[in-house]
């Protein structure tokens, strides 16, 4: 097929424990984005959101870029490649700068000298910071300045959020998709982009916590007044409800995996046990009966357990009371019936499914909740103005170079 030449396209991938998946968009200039295709293959040499086998990794991610590229008649040199694992963890940090002239506004380089004092902070020698986010600015005592640029004020500080993660995790990861020969436009954290695609405005702002369980990981992240403000990845997921159901009905993982997709329920109460599905043993010779009520016995406590993890996680993070947004679960095993009841009776918080919503465009078969990665990574570009985003590229733009420069300055 000849290749279009489409104006204004970006590109995502997501690196999952069970799939790769990358899509493309068309971004209009009205601000739209038209999904031009999703291609998804099962994914390789990952544990738990880590590249444990490179050559496999960049197997998996090749052939999903290939399957793109045929599918939407484009060619694909750059991406947005989303980011998890490697034991991400947030870290909250303040800087000040006496802004240069008093007299006049405060420029771009007084809000660049601020930030760049904020990352100032010394972090484990085998950790790098891949996201500085900006929480507020504060102009001579003043709270709550979102972009500080064009005020007046003598006095600049900043209250931000470090995102770091274990370097040889985030090293394995460009290494993998630079092996295909495809650029890493830009790497970002994953609870970034899924807060893209699935959660409102309203919602980062009044608060939520955003839960995202895939296959291999569980991530947790909280938003307040409009920032990420927490976010762990937990190593835990989907795999570990279809491990147990293999055991409990002595059948293979591919076989569990099947159940628990088409019959699985997280709520033993709504699965009912006159329902009856079919289990072949694990030889695939003889075929037993089992009852909905019975799959969703072993379902129940394993999804209870993951619950008990988040609630240590939110814990930790300090989070007292219920956030007024709610709680917000996406990624594959959020397909699950019944889990929102689980999480409401369990955590006592009030939770809806996040579903990719925000892309202007799109079929409804495409929108699923473990595609709100990388269609989040889709609408990252939209706008470049926002503040995370201009931070990110001054870290990300030639990343490893300029971190390793900083842990020089750091452990000097
Ligand atoms: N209908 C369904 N019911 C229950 N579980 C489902 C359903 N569909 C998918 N899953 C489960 O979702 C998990 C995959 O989710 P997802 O695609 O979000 O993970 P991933 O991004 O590959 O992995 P991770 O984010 O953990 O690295 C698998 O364990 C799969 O069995
Ligand atoms: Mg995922």
């Amino acid at each position: 097929m000849a290749k279009r030449n489409y104006q204004n396209v970006v590109v995502g991938l997501d690196v999952g424990s069970t799939k790769v998946v990358s899509a493309a968009a068309q971004l209009g200039l009205d601000g739209s984005v038209n999904v031009l295709g999703i291609s998804e293959v099962p994914s390789a040499g990952l544990r738990k959101g880590n590249i444990i086998d490179i050559e496999n990794a960049a197997g998996a991610i090749d052939n999903c870029l290939n399957e793109l590229e045929r599918l939407c008649g484009i060619s694909i040199a750059s991406a947005r490649v989303g980011f998890s694992g490697g034991n991400v963890a947030t870290l909250a940090n303040r800087a000040v700068v006496a802004v240069g002239n008093p007299a006049s506004e405060i420029v771009r380089e007084d809000v660049e000298r601020v930030m760049r004092a904020a990352k100032m902070i010394a972090i484990p020698p085998d950790r790098s910071i891949i996201h500085l986010l900006p929480r507020q600015f504060i102009v001579d005592g003043y709270e709550g300045v979102a972009d500080a640029v064009g005020m007046v004020g003598s006095r600049l500080e900043v209250e931000v959020v470090l995102v770091t993660a274990t370097t040889t995790a985030v090293q394995n990861l460009v290494k993998s998709v630079d092996r295909t020969g495809l650029k890493v436009k830009q790497l970002t954290l994953n609870p970034l982009l899924v807060a893209k695609s699935v959660l409102s405005p309203a919602e980062k702002e009044m608060g939520v916590v955003l839960v995202d369980i895939g296959g291999g990981t569980t991530d947790v992240s909280i938003y307040e007044k409009g920032s990420l403000v927490f976010t762990s990845i937990l190593p835990v997921g989907g795999e570990y409800i279809t491990r147990d159901l293999a055991v409990g009905l002595r059948t293979t993982l591919d076989e569990a995996d099947r159940i628990k997709e088409t019959h699985g329920c997280a709520w033993v109460e709504m699965a009912r046990d006159d329902v009856m599905t079919d289990v072949a043993n694990i030889n695939g010779k003889e075929v037993r009966q089992v009852s909905e009520k019975m799959v969703a016995s072993i379902i129940q406590p394993r999804v209870e357990e993951i619950l008990e993890l988040i609630q240590s996680e939110l814990f930790r993070a300090g989070m007292i009371g219920i956030p007024p947004g709610g709680l917000v679960l996406t990624g594959g095993t959020s397909n699950l019936k019944g889990i929102t009841r689980v999480v409401e009776e369990y955590l006592h918080i009030p939770s809806r499914i996040g579903l990719p919503e925000n892309t202007t465009v799109l079929d409804n078969e495409l929108r699923q909740a473990q595609y709100s990665a990388v269609l989040g990574a889709l609408l990252y570009d939209m706008k470049s103005a926002t503040s995370d985003t201009v931070m990110d590229h001054e870290l990300l733009g030639n990343w490893l170079g300029r971190m390793i420069y900083w842990f020089r300055d750091l452990f000097r």
